[in-house]
């Protein structure tokens, strides 16, 4: 960890009744001002001041625990130095430029490079996006380009955003071309979600019964759906539930893939930079993605995403996919820093230890609590599944309540899940040992309540 950098050790200091004065002040100008589709602001009804590391800090000097980071977008911790100091750096010098190089720019394409998975380091293209949605079109678009072929599958709880379409409205016919998909040209299989599969297979056949589906589709000129020309997956799903695959499955899509020639794009927007343990969760399985997209904590809580393809994918046209603000300097020159930080501090194994020990602990709290479905995860992505009874019925009313409970004790946490019925840890990756345990603490007292009192 960094010397003298760490988050409020004390936290949670609850000083006023939540909302407190001030925040109902500001949130009381957003509700006015601003959209009522907003969410977030519904779960944690505070305005912030500032972040510090894994805790965050409310405008009434309220101080919470961190488990949320943004969505998962600061794996570093809020305000890192190591961050903070690249960001100042480059913004002395430039804060937007077009695709035009600087050395944020080059110094990012090439520290990016050097942690891709085996068979892409050295061997892919980048094209700079803006959000995560952003990569997952651009990834699309080019997997159809590459195939000549129309069809995505993609699976059943998955998240890719919600970017896109309006390029049918831009006139000029190049850009429609490439970019812009209907409806129809995607598919959704069942991803192995073991805990709630929802074909009568034993658990082991799982990852076959999808794969094997996968390809029934792409070969069967009469499995009714029009030619495959790409699969999109996420190496483990973040919104759909924080659902870890069998190890077998995504080696068995990628035969899959290459049997038939069809690009396998990995989404390693919320599983990428660090979260799992590695760096890119698809480092797990050993797999080469064609195409990989990028995004979240790439850019150190500043918008970055990108697409990672093979070379040989590079024969695509100029202005193929495209936006004012790709490759913001600012965030590159974070990126270049975030990248080196996993790469060197040796955060990795960390990651890897405390979140086997996280899952033991929540684990420890499943035996005798019927609420708890299942612990699964890797490194700190880790999903604790709420069920309301014996039967499975998803516990979506108390993941709910939990997080209200949670969040009046001070610890911010987060839900997903096909049912919101989810709790996600995702906090920040050097979150501080005593913050693990208060947080722990925290989570089991609020359990406990919600329980009690159902
Ligand atoms: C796996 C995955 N892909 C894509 C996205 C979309 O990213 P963004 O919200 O930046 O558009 C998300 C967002 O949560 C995600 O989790």
């Amino acid at each position: 960890m960094i010397k003298n950098w760490s988050s409020i050790l004390e936290a949670p200091i609850l000083r006023t009744e939540l909302p407190g004065p001030k925040s109902r002040e500001l949130i009381e100008i957003q509700d006015k001002l601003e959209t009522a589709s907003r969410s977030y602001t519904k779960f944690f009804r505070i305005a912030l001041d500032k972040g510090i590391g894994s805790t965050v800090v409310d405008v009434d000097g309220n101080v919470f625990i961190d488990w949320f980071g943004g969505v998962s977008v600061m794996n570093l911790g809020h305000g890192n130095p190591v961050v903070i100091e690249a960001i100042k750096k480059q913004l002395d010098k430039m804060s937007h430029i077009t695709e035009i190089p600087t050395e944020a720019r080059i110094e990012f394409l090439k520290t990016l490079n050097s942690t891709l998975p085996n068979g892409m380091r050295n061997r892919s293209k980048v094209l700079f996006t803006v959000t995560g949605g952003d990569a997952c079109e651009a990834a699309v678009s080019l997997a159809k380009y590459q195939s000549k072929k129309n069809t995505i599958i993609s699976f059943s709880g998955s998240y890719h955003g919600v970017a896109g379409g309006i390029v049918n409205a831009t006139a000029n016919n190049h850009y429609r071309q490439y970019a812009g998909f209907e409806n129809s040209s995607f598919f959704h299989v069942p991803y192995p979600y073991s805990y709630r599969f929802p074909w009568k297979v034993p658990k082991d056949d799982i990852s076959k019964s999808v794969v094997e589906y996968v390809e029934y589709l792409i070969r069967d000129n009469y499995s009714g759906i029009s030619p495959v020309g790409g699969i999109l997956v996420e190496p483990i799903q973040g919104e759909g539930g924080y659902i870890v695959p069998p190890d077998d499955f995504l080696p068995m899509l990628r035969e899959v893939s290459d049997k038939f020639s069809i690009p396998l794009i990995i989404d390693e927007v919320q599983s990428g930079v660090g979260r799992t343990g590695k760096i890119w969760a698809i480092d797990h399985y050993g797999v080469k993605p064609d195409i990989m997209c990028i995004s979240k904590s790439i850019g150190g809580g500043i918008p970055v995403s990108a697409v990672v393809y093979r070379e040989d994918y590079d024969n695509i046209p100029q202005a193929f996919h495209l936006g004012t603000y790709r490759g913001n300097p600012l965030g590159l020159a974070a990126g270049s820093a975030v990248l080196n930080y996993l790469k060197e501090s040796g955060i990795l194994d960390r990651v890897k230890n405390k979140g086997e020990y996280l899952k033991k602990r929540f684990g420890d709290m499943e035996n005798g609590n019927e609420m708890i479905g299942e612990v699964r995860g890797k490194g700190f992505m880790i999903g604790i599944e709420l069920d309301s009874d014996k039967n499975k019925t998803p516990g979506t009313a108390e993941a709910s309540a939990l997080r209200d409970k949670m969040f009046r004790k001070g610890l911010l946490m987060h839900t997903c899940g096909h049912y919101s019925n989810v709790m996600r840890f995702m906090a920040p990756l050097n979150i501080e040992d005593q913050l693990i345990e208060r947080g722990i603490e925290i989570f089991e007292d609020s359990i406990r309540n919600v329980r009690d009192k159902k």
